[in-house]
């Protein structure tokens, strides 16, 4: 790895890099699966990478109390209360968002794990988050604890070597399996996964290529947002490598109704993944980026026999999520039978 920074291990790297028979034969690619959901603690995903660095700044910093935010079911908050509680820290997140009405998926995880879950209703007042996030810590170094602040889904300059370093992982095992100029196929929300393996593949001479597919809305101000982060990544490794818009790959006409929206391909992609292989994706982030996936077949954007590896970044929990949930009870109750 040409980038330096300080990680603690707290899970169980490399992940598995794995041939899917069934679908490759059935989608005509040579489709391949990156198990990032296999990074275990508080079950995984793909926020373990980040936060093995940025639980290191933390601890460096001597923070008592990790503070996230995200929306009412965010991955990315769960692992943070895992890591959270492994270190024997606290962790409050902070969700700019509506109580689901019930304690479910990741919710009941970060209270199972000790995470304390701050609600507020969006008001759509510009800055609401920032206000939430200021005035939570003000209270909690009030009482005390040394508060480390992460920024949504770990996407900060911090966070970033968590995916270079996978894509160091993903070059050399792809190399070893006579795939090293396959495409890799990730999600993006908050955009730390795709920078980390951007800068990853790019700053190290990697011959893999990388697709990005927005799971939410990607207009200009996510434009300005890749090309800060990318300038901001870059500075502080002090990275070789340079870019412009045009080299980022992203795809962002598979948001379909929106971000964690119910989507009826969605759900067929994953029944698909489930039926064929046996892996889970979640409705929000995977299943909607492998949906993308098939779209990009059915419509030669990708073409047959081309190697594909596809980023399974975790998530499944959000399967248990009410709005999705009562989806699945529809379409699925004709299977269970009640004598
Ligand atoms: C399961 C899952 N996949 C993909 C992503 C997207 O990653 P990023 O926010 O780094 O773009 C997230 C983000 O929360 C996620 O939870």
């Amino acid at each position: 790895m040409k980038i330096e920074a300080k990680k603690i291990s707290l899970t169980h790297l490399p992940t598995p890099l794995e041939y899917l028979p069934t679908l490759s034969k059935e989608l005509g690619v040579e489709l391949y699966i990156k198990r990032d959901d296999l990074t275990t603690l508080a079950m995984g995903g793909n926020k373990m990478r980040k936060l093995e660095y940025l639980a290191a700044e933390a601890l460096e910093q001597g923070a008592t109390m990790l503070l996230t935010a995200g929306g009412a079911q965010t991955n990315h908050g769960r692992q943070t209360a895992g890591v959270a509680a492994k270190l024997g820290m606290k962790c409050v997140i902070a969700c700019v968002d509506n109580y689901p009405g019930e304690i479910s998926a990741n919710i009941l995880l970060d209270r199972l794990m000790g995470a304390e879950v701050v609600f507020q209703a969006p008001t759509g007042e510009p800055g609401q988050a920032e206000k939430l996030i200021k005035m939570l810590i003000e209270k909690y170094e009030a009482q005390g604890e040394k508060v480390y602040y992460i920024p949504v889904g770990g996407s900060n300059e911090a966070g970033l070597p968590g995916y270079y370093e996978c894509a160091c992982e993903l070059d050399a095992q792809a190399k070893a399996m006579g795939i090293g100029d396959a495409t890799v196929i990730s999600a993006v929300g908050s955009i730390g996964t795709y920078m980390g393996l951007f800068t990853g593949l790019k700053n190290e001479g990697s011959d893999l290529k990388l697709t990005g597919i927005a799971i939410s809305d990607f207009g200009p101000d996510k434009d300005v947002r890749l090309m800060e982060y990318f300038a901001q990544v870059k500075e502080k490794f002090q990275m070789e490598c340079s870019a412009v818009r045009e080299d980022f790959h992203i795809e962002t006409g598979y948001v379909r109704e929106g971000y964690n929206k119910p989507n009826a391909d969605v759900r067929q992609a994953v029944y698909l993944m489930a039926r064929k292989e046996a892996i889970i994706l979640d409705p929000c982030y995977t299943g909607k980026a492998f949906a993308g996936l098939l779209d990009m077949i059915r419509e030669g954007k990708i073409k047959q026999g081309e190697k594909i590896i596809f980023l399974h970044s975790g998530g499944h929990p959000g399967i248990n999520t009410p709005h999705h949930r009562v989806e699945f009870e529809r379409e699925l109750m004709d299977g269970i039978t009640i004598l």
